[in-house]
């Protein structure tokens, strides 16, 4: 039995993921479940898988949780998390959303942890920080991300040979084809209502923009050790092919499957091996009969080429990023900016910023806090 430790178990990911462990239950123990908001999700979970261990964002409702269940361990903030990520659990799932993950991700490095990897914004802030400390502790990092988890595929079985590009698929999100003009007065609503995947509200938000593939470009310089020059984005509006490596006799392998987050979080928690799914199969005759591609464009959703920008300055830039565009995707979410005030303001704050080196935990943090107070001025 595999030991899971799910941080944000309430969350997209983290509920996906229950759903995968419930249906292979011979295979996996939850040691530790944990959420922010929703309490009553949490409290189902607990009923369902009996935890070791569960951790709450909030000092109250850990009261609240331990009053409930006196035989299990409850706890609550940060550092709770830092230390179940570094605990006795075989793998651990970091699901938390945004700048919340790079902190238990560091401790899970730290110890040499294998870790199923959803939150990107972590490798984003701190790529170098947490590559650097997972090879030094023989720490393990297995990509969730559905793209990251095909590349990590395609890759496999030709260690060593030499890659010529990584096509990374996107969907192009809700508003794929748009101008900026039609941009400008989008609402939340239609920003939130992502054609193929159903997914937490930051997320959704960045594939609205496209930042989430600028992200997920950064994502996989890290994970892959790959220059950003041979990293391109395809548009692919079908997500059937999840992304694909061309290697240097131009030949490329591609990974194709449904649009279904659950495939690539099983590979995850079972890896090397492969879980029996009941999942439907990919229709060639049916959804997947019309696979089409087009170019993104960087002029309209300029959050794009503002994250390969920020990669290339390196040092604080990606941080700053990170830091700037969390801020204004709450913002947008909370009806206080309008959807193009998101890339327009990112750029301003890049423009501002002078990059330093950055690469310690505490400088990280230091630029996230600074860049967030820096974006709610502009706010
Ligand atoms: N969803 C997808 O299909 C998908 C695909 C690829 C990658 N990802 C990545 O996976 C990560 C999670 O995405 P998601 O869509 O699952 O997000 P989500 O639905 O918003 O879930 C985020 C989780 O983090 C918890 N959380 C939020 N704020 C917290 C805080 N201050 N302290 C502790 N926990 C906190 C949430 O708790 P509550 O729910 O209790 O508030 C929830 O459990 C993101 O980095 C995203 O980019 C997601």
């Amino acid at each position: 039995m595999k030991k899971v430790a799910i941080l944000g178990s309430t969350g997209s990911i983290g509920t996906q993921a229950l759903d995968v462990i419930e249906k292979n239950s011979d295979q996996f123990e939850v040691s530790v479940l944990s959420c922010a908001t929703k309490i009553e999700r949490l409290i189902q979970q607990i009923e369902k898988f009996h935890p070791k261990m569960v951790i709450a964002a909030e000092e109250k409702d850990a009261l609240l949780l331990s009053k409930k269940y006196p035989h299990i361990e409850v706890d609550f903030g940060l550092a709770a998390l830092s230390t179940a990520a570094a605990g006795e659990a075989d793998i651990i799932l970091n699901s938390l959303v945004g700048m919340h993950g790079l902190v238990p991700t560091y401790h899970a490095a730290n110890a040499g942890k294998t870790i199923a990897f959803a939150t990107k914004d972590t490798l984003v802030a701190g790529g170098e920080l947490i590559m650097k400390t997972a090879a030094r502790c023989g720490a393990t990092l297995l990509p969730v991300d559905s793209e990251h988890s095909a590349i990590f595929q395609c890759l496999e079985g030709n260690k060593g040979r030499r890659v010529r590009r990584i096509l990374l698929t996107a969907s192009g999100g809700p508003f794929r084809g748009k101008s900026r003009a039609e941009l400008e007065n989008v609402t939340v609503e239609q920003a939130l209502s992502h054609p193929n995947w159903n997914m937490g509200a930051k997320i959704s938000i960045d594939s609205a923009t496209m930042m989430n593939k600028g992200l997920e470009v950064i994502e996989a310089r890290w994970l892959f050790d790959i220059p950003a020059e041979q990293i391109e984005i395809v548009v692919h509006p079908q997500s059937v092919v999840h992304s694909m490596v061309e290697y240097e006799d131009t030949a490329i392998i591609a990974q194709l499957g449904m649009p279904d987050m659950r495939v690539p979080i099983a590979y995850a928690l079972s890896y090397p091996e492969r879980l029996k799914l009941p999942y439907a199969s990919l229709d060639f005759f049916g959804s997947a009969k019309c696979l089409t591609f087009e170019k993104a464009d960087r002029s309209v959703f300029s959050c794009i080429q503002l994250a390969y920008d920020a990669l290339k300055a390196g040092g604080s830039m990606p941080a700053v990023l990170n830091a700037a565009n969390e801020e204004l995707v709450a913002a947008f979410l909370a009806r206080q900016i309008s959807f193009t005030s998101i890339q327009d303001t990112i750029a301003e704050i890049l423009a501002r910023h002078s990059c330093k080196y950055c690469c310690s935990l505490e400088d990280i943090l230091e630029i996230d806090r600074e860049t967030r107070a820096i974006t709610k001025t502009l706010i």
